[in-house]
Parts: C-alpha cells; sequence; structure tokens
C-alpha cells in the first residue's frame, strides 16, 4: 500500500496587518497584555468584500498545485477545512473547485468542521484516499476569515485579539518509496465540553441544550430559528470560549496526542526534526516543546504575525516552515491541533 506525500505546499496571509495597538482603537486592552497573555503581536486582516475565506484559500491552493507540477483540472478530490465559511451551506469545497476552474465533475469535494483540528481532520481523510489507491492528487485545503466574525467591543476581547484571517494548503499524492509520506494519523473528540469554545447562534438547537434563556433565543413556533433577533444583545452569534479550560486542556491533550503518534512509529520525541503546533496560543506551544524537551530550533512558531489561523495555522506554519529550509527533505515532522469541539490530532511525516 502507498502512503500518502505532499507534493507541494502553499500559503497566503492578507496584505493588511493589524498590531495589538490598532485593536485598542475598539476594545479596551493592550499591547502589553496580549503579548503576554498570548505571544501574538499582529495579525492579518483579509479585505472585506474582495476576499472571502475560499478565495484565500484558493491562492494557497494555486501555489502548492504548481509546486505539486500538476494543474488545477488534475485535482481528484478538494477537503476544506474552515469554521469561517462564505456560505452558511453549500461549502467551501465546492467554491474553492470553482474558484480554481477545476471544471470536471470527477472531483469530489468535502468540507470539514473541525475548527482548530479542521486541517488535521482534512489531511488524515486525504491520506486514507491516497493510501487506498481511490484518488491520485488530493488538494487539502484550510483557510479562515475570522476578521468577519469577531465581536470588536470588550465584551468579546478574549477571542477577538486572539484569531486572525490566512490559508495553507497541500496537494497529496502517492509515493511507493519505503517509509516516506505521512506516517500515521491520530484523531480524537470529546463532545462533552462542545459549547466551551463556540459560536451557539443561529443553529437548530434553538435553546435545546439549556441555553435558551441565556442566549435569548426567539420564541415563536416556525421558521425563526436561524434569526439572529437577540443574539446582538447576548452575543451568541459570536465566538464564546472559555479561555482557561481550553488552555489546561490544551496542554495535555497535545502532548497526549503527539506521544500517541511516536508509540505507534516506534520513534521518540528526541527523533522530531520539527515539531508544528497549531498556533493556538505562543505560551501552549511553550509549555508543549518543554513536555516534550524539544530545543526551540525543533519547534516553529508564527502566532506571533498571524494570531491564530484555526484551521490554516498548521497548513501556514509548515509552509513557512519549509520555506524558509526548516525543513529539509528527510526530516522527521510532527503536525498536532487542539481545539474546539474539543477535538484533536496529529500527524507524523517523513518529509
Ligand atoms: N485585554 C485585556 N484584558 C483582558 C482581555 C484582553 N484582550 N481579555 C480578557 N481580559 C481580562 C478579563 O476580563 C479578566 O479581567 P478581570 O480579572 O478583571 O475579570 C482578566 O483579563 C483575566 O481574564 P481570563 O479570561 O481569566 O484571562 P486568561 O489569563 O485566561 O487569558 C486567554 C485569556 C484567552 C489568553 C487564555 O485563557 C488562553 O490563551 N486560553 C487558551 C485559548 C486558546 O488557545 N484558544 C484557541 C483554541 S484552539
Amino acid at each position: 500500500m502507498p502512503h500518502a506525500k505532499i507534493a507541494g505546499i502553499g500559503c497566503y496571509v492578507p496584505e493588511r496587518v493589524v498590531t495589538n495597538h490598532d485593536l485598542t482603537a475598539f476594545i479596551e486592552t493592550s499591547d502589553e497584555w496580549i503579548q503576554e497573555r498570548t505571544g501574538i503581536k499582529e495579525r492579518r486582516y483579509a479585505k472585506k468584500h474582495e476576499e472571502t475565506t475560499t478565495t484565500m484559500g484558493a491562492r494557497a491552493a494555486r501555489i502548492a498545485i504548481e509546486r505539486a507540477g500538476i494543474t488545477a483540472e488534475d485535482v481528484d478530490f478538494i477537503i476544506f477545512a474552515t469554521l469561517s465559511p462564505d456560505y452558511y451551506f453549500p461549502g467551501c469545497g465546492v467554491l474553492l473547485q470553482r474558484e480554481l476552474g477545476v471544471t470536471h465533475c470527477e472531483a469530489g469535494t468535502l468540507d470539514i468542521r473541525n475548527q482548530c483540528s479542521g486541517f488535521l481532520y482534512a489531511l488524515s481523510v486525504g491520506n486514507q484516499f491516497v493510501r487506498g489507491g481511490v484518488y491520485k492528487n488530493v488538494l487539502v485545503v484550510g483557510a479562515e476569515m475570522h476578521s468577519m466574525g469577531l465581536d470588536f467591543s470588550t465584551r468579546g476581547r478574549n477571542v477577538s485579539v486572539i484569531f486572525g484571517d490566512g490559508a495553507g494548503a497541500v496537494v497529496l499524492q502517492p509515493t511507493e518509496e519505503p517509509g516516506q509520506g505521512i506516517l500515521t494519523t491520530h484523531l480524537h473528540s470529546n463532545g462533552t465540553e462542545a459549547e466551551q469554545l463556540a459560536v451557539i447562534g443561529p443553529g437548530s438547537h434553538g435553546g435545546y441544550y439549556g441555553n435558551r434563556e441565556e442566549y435569548n433565543f426567539p420564541e415563536s413556533e416556525f421558521g425563526d430559528i436561524f434569526v439572529y433577533d437577540g443574539f446582538e444583545a447576548t452575543g451568541a452569534h459570536f465566538p464564546n470560549m472559555n479561555g482557561q479550560l481550553v488552555f489546561k486542556t490544551a496542554v495535555v491533550k497535545f502532548p497526549e496526542v503527539i506521544m500517541e503518534a511516536l508509540n505507534k512509529t516506534g520513534y521518540q520525541p528526541s527523533d522530531i526534526d520539527m515539531l508544528i503546533p497549531h498556533q493556538a496560543n505562543l505560551r501552549i506551544s511553550q509549555f508543549v516543546q518543554k513536555t516534550l524537551g524539544l530545543s526551540d530550533e525543533k519547534i516553529f512558531n508564527n502566532i506571533q504575525k498571524y494570531g491564530n489561523t484555526t484551521a490554516a495555522s498548521v497548513p501556514i506554519a509548515l509552509c513557512e516552515a519549509w520555506e524558509t529550509g526548516k525543513i529539509k527533505a528527510g526530516d522527521l515532522v510532527c503536525l498536532a491541533a487542539f481545539g474546539s469541539g474539543f477535538t484533536w490530532g496529529s500527524a507524523l511525516i517523513r518529509w
């Protein structure tokens, strides 16, 4: 059975730089608070009405496709991970297909809704399709346009200061080289904390989970469950996060799922040449680095420049690490992510 290898990788971040200081115009916060708690100095925001999650994904995808030595027409299957899609439905997969001009209908598309772990889930699904011989060129994209959906008032400050926009993409192809490519992937979830990092409304639940009054859900019998009425006051349509619970859980689950990948393949933390953690918070990444005993050269962080770009963060970081020569042929690269759901995952790749 072949392995899947990353044959091409690309990333894109919008031009507009938004510093911590810029945010103080809307939010009661400070550069000092944000840097100390998260490590973030600035993030990028896309041009509203000119860019979308899909168009950013397309920019990253075009680079990945070119580097894989194929054309968009060669793509057999598209997997798109995002929590900030252009439309409620259809998902970004088909929009990306259209954007790239993949006109043949044989190319299927799949949308992944696993938030910060979205790229790991997407990669894992793509890996299975390639290994099983179903597809030869699978395009895996993670992209987010958070800036359209954040609460830019002081109420939302614990969330809004963290997130940024961007996109990353890889093309997966089969390889018969022994020991090359994606060696293993591991996915997990625990829905018991689903609301601890979530956009609660609008949605079909209409308050079913006991949050009707808390979030001021509309009361009428028919047809109004997706209406935003009332959410403005409660902020249910913005991301809400129990930051401390997320932090405490992440610092346990990151090392756990990385060790799972290492144990499965017979490696140890010292064998990792480059760890690419989901860029959730610099303090989380530093904690994971310390737990695994990795030196500074063996972990890649760019959250300082981009904030947390959710499904895009792992492919953007992987792309930048590779572009700057920090990942070389033959390196053992570990990807890991944790986030809303809660969901988490890891992948081990021989580059
Ligand atoms: N600027 C200034 N003050 C802020 C603020 C901001 N952006 N956000 C929150 N605060 C304030 C709070 O209002 C609170 O004030 P109080 O003590 O007067 O009540 C104080 O800072 C502490 O708030 P708290 O939410 O307890 O802060 P924290 O130390 O937990 O840090 C996070 C907040 C979000 C930085 C931190 O919890 C975190 O990083 N969690 C993980 C988040 C993450 O990784 N999310 C992505 C998931 S993949």
